[in-house]
């Protein structure tokens, strides 16, 4: 029997539609929304307001590019939370409204289970490598930066969090004091290529377990710059690529070391790494160099995965509908979950 889901993902600020028959990918629809650049960060309102505005034309395409009718649809996936309420309830209510109309179930999907079922998203005409169970996803996001030990697709286990700021947080906030645009993240990545890591030395955190701290790196970069700036006025612009290349070392290693010490705690030999800080350059390749140094085997994203989108959704409604998962009418997103 052959299974064909519709995603919806409208969290943040992107609005996303994805078709996966089978587990295979037919199309991945996003609209992004550049209306909060000049304001530093997402707007909440105007990200609603942009989600009413593509939502029927993204699903619309996403159907069209798939090349299917939308009657050959088993399901609908839909990001139930978390994430911005007004911007959840677009994607939602859209959901509702064609299921009713077509009369099929409807799947309520939880946005950080979404990025760690990423990995099992499969392309036609390619090598589809997926995991085996268990595995860690480290999963670091602007809002989110979790250690994930996954068993199936239906037992996961957040082993490690972040008690303060999130990774994509600490590029964003450190990109942000040193005048560049938002999201700093892709910017810093960029910049790092050509700098020098070794540089400056940031304080990294003294967290229990597994669990992750940004705030304090925030505080050290600030701290660093003000010193410095004090002596030199042009201090950041003379040494912004050192600068973001020593940030990044330092976010990579905090992140990592707690991952390698969950996998010899857990007994784990494979990583997944999914969330938008997933695209980073260095961490990806740090990743793969620990996992050779370790014998473990590393699983990156496709970069089109790496950000929120719908396929992630799809896929995860994909096992949900093999599940028998389904929700009814009086489902309603929120803002806050926990996998
Ligand atoms: O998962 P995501 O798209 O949505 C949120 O959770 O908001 O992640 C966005 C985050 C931002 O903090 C952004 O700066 C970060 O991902 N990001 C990156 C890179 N690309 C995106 N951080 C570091 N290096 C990148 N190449």
């Amino acid at each position: 029997m052959s299974v064909t889901i519709l995603g919806i993902e409208s969290s943040c600020d992107d609005t996303s539609a994805a078709i996966i028959r089978d587990g295979c990918l037919l199309s991945n629809v996003i609209a992004g929304q550049a209306v909060h650049e000049q304001y530093g960060g997402v707007v909440p309102e105007l990200a609603s307001r942009a989600h009413q505005q593509n939502i029927v034309p993204v699903v619309h395409q996403a159907i069209r590019r798939a090349g299917i009718d939308r009657r050959e649809i088993d399901a609908v996936a839909v990001t139930q939370g978390p994430g911005l309420l007004g911007s959840l309830m677009v994607g939602f209510s859209f959901a509702k409204g064609f299921s009713q109309g077509l009369d099929i179930p409807i799947i309520e999907v939880n946005h950080l289970q979404a990025h760690v079922l990423s990995a099992f998203i499969k392309k036609p005409d390619q090598d589809n490598n997926t995991p085996r169970f268990p595995f860690l996803c480290l999963l670091v996001s602007g809002g989110n930066s979790q250690i994930v030990l996954v068993r199936s697709y239906y037992q996961m286990e957040i082993v490690g969090k972040t008690i303060d700021d999130a990774a994509g947080e600490a590029f964003d906030k450190c990109a942000k004091v040193m005048g560049l645009p938002y999201p700093g993240g892709p910017h810093i990545d960029r910049l790092a290529q050509t700098g020098n890591p070794d540089a400056f030395i940031f304080n990294k955190p003294h967290i229990a377990d597994f669990d992750y701290s940004f705030s304090g790196l925030k505080t050290s970069f600030l701290y660093l710059l003000r010193d410095r700036i004090i002596e030199d006025e042009h201090f950041v612009e003379k040494n912004l690529n050192d600068i973001c290349a020593s940030l990044q070392k330092t976010i990579i290693a905090i992140l990592l070391d707690k991952l390698l010490k969950a996998a010899k705690h857990f007994g784990i030999q494979q990583f997944t790494l999914s969330g938008g800080v997933s695209a980073n350059s260095g961490l990806r390749s740090a990743l793969h160099d620990l996992a050779q140094r370790h014998n473990c085997e590393v699983f990156l994203p496709p970069l089109e995965f790496t950000t929120d989108n719908a396929a992630m959704v799809a896929i995860t409604g994909h096992y949900k509908y093999l599940n028998g998962d389904f929700a009814n009418l009086g489902a309603v997103p929120f803002a806050r979950t926990m996998i």
